[in-house]
């Protein structure tokens, strides 16, 4: 046996935080359930973890009909600058563009090999995006092997997401496992870290949805965006859906209203029974008023600052192309590793 360490070095205690990777696609704006499922988590725990944080834009490409290039490079930067609005520190954190780092694209092709067929189709991402659609790209249905790929890459440890990727986090285990099977010991396993409060906004026009980027532009009042201005976000509130009762009743709140105590309950922490109380028997114009409250409170700082970001589109690429090096280190030495394990390259 070896001599125990009498004291830990600075590479040991970094390297006992837990490896986190997480990302978001540049597809159209982000909103407060990116904000609240995922972001709120990734800025709130970076001194705790060794964490990296990509702007997935190869994953944007799924649907091709719907990607403009010049609105995708711009989307890509305006993502990066929402994490950095939002209080990701790129000094604590490896922030990267995907497609920046090859490595991403190549190991994907790899675990794509060893993925059934039959676990993607059972994707429920896959089915309703496919949903009502004569052709789809292949695309479309390997997109969460690419998102292995992301994950596995890094080693990481836990995947801070909302509830709706989950499903995909545990296909990443599982690919993972299969792969450790057939070529031995390469992968770290994951796990799905999603928060307490706020891991499924619905969406406020339609509360058995969940608020999702992809029709947040097509339906105004579906989503409250994080760049959205305070007249829009007043007139998204105030119209959500609710129900036909005239007053809150706690026992007896409808989807819409549960929605707004959950927003209401993420954004200040105040216990959803307090919540319930304090409304007890009043109007819901007084919830959705104090949902508006929280949401200008939480939301204007960060559209102040990614304006300000924005205005600097150079030190944004700077901040990302450093990003990208350090994030491109770690992929090739486990790439690396993958090769060797499966015996490609000489
Ligand atoms: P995306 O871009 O759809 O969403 C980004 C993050 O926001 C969370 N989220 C929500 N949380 C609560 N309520 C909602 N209504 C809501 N909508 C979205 C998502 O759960 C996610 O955490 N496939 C991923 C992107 C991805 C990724 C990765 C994530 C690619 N590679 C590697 C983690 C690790 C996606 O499309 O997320």
């Amino acid at each position: 046996m070896t001599e125990p360490a009498l004291a830990a070095t600075a590479a040991d205690v970094s390297s006992q935080r837990p490896r986190v990777l997480s990302g978001m696609q540049p597809t159209d704006a982000l909103h407060l359930g990116n904000y609240l499922g995922a972001l709120r988590q990734w800025v709130a725990r970076q001194d705790e973890q060794d964490a990296l944080f990509c702007v997935v834009d190869l994953h944007a490409l799924t649907i091709p009909e719907a990607v403009d290039p010049a609105e995708l490079r711009h989307r890509s930067r305006a993502v990066a600058a929402l994490y950095f609005a939002c209080g990701l520190d790129p000094e604590r954190n490896v922030v990267f563009l995907q497609s920046h780092v090859p490595e991403h694209a190549e190991c994907s092709w790899i675990l794509t090999c060893v993925t059934p067929l039959g676990w993607l189709y059972r994707m429920t991402q896959f089915k309703s995006k496919a949903e009502g659609r004569e052709s789809v790209g292949a695309g479309l249905l390997t997109y969460p092997v690419l998102q292995a790929a992301d994950i596995l890459l890094y080693d990481a440890d836990e995947v801070p997401v909302g509830e709706d990727q989950v499903q995909h986090v545990e296909l990443t285990r599982d690919i993972a496992t299969r792969f450790n099977r057939l070529f031995g010991d390469t992968f770290v396993l994951p796990r799905a870290v999603i928060p307490g409060a706020g891991a499924r906004i619905m969406g406020l026009d339609d509360p058995t949805e969940k608020m999702s980027k992809s029709v947040m532009i097509e339906r105004p009042g579906h989503a409250i965006g994080l760049l959205d201005r305070p007249e829009v976000l007043k007139k998204t509130i105030m119209s959500a859906v609710t129900d036909s009762q005239r007053e809150f009743r706690f026992e007896h709140a409808s989807p819409g209203v549960r929605n707004l105590l959950t927003i209401l309950h993420a954004l200040s922490e105040e216990p959803l029974e307090s919540i319930g109380a304090r409304f007890e028997g009043r109007g819901y114009g007084d919830l959705k008023k104090a949902v508006l409250e929280a949401v200008l409170e939480r939301v204007t700082p960060i559209r102040e600052h990614y304006e300000a970001l924005m205005r600097d589109p150079a030190e944004l690429d700077r901040i990302l192309g450093r990003g990208a090096e350090a994030a491109r280190e770690r992929a090739a030495a486990t790439l690396a590793r993958v090769k060797a394990a499966v015996g490609v390259g000489i």
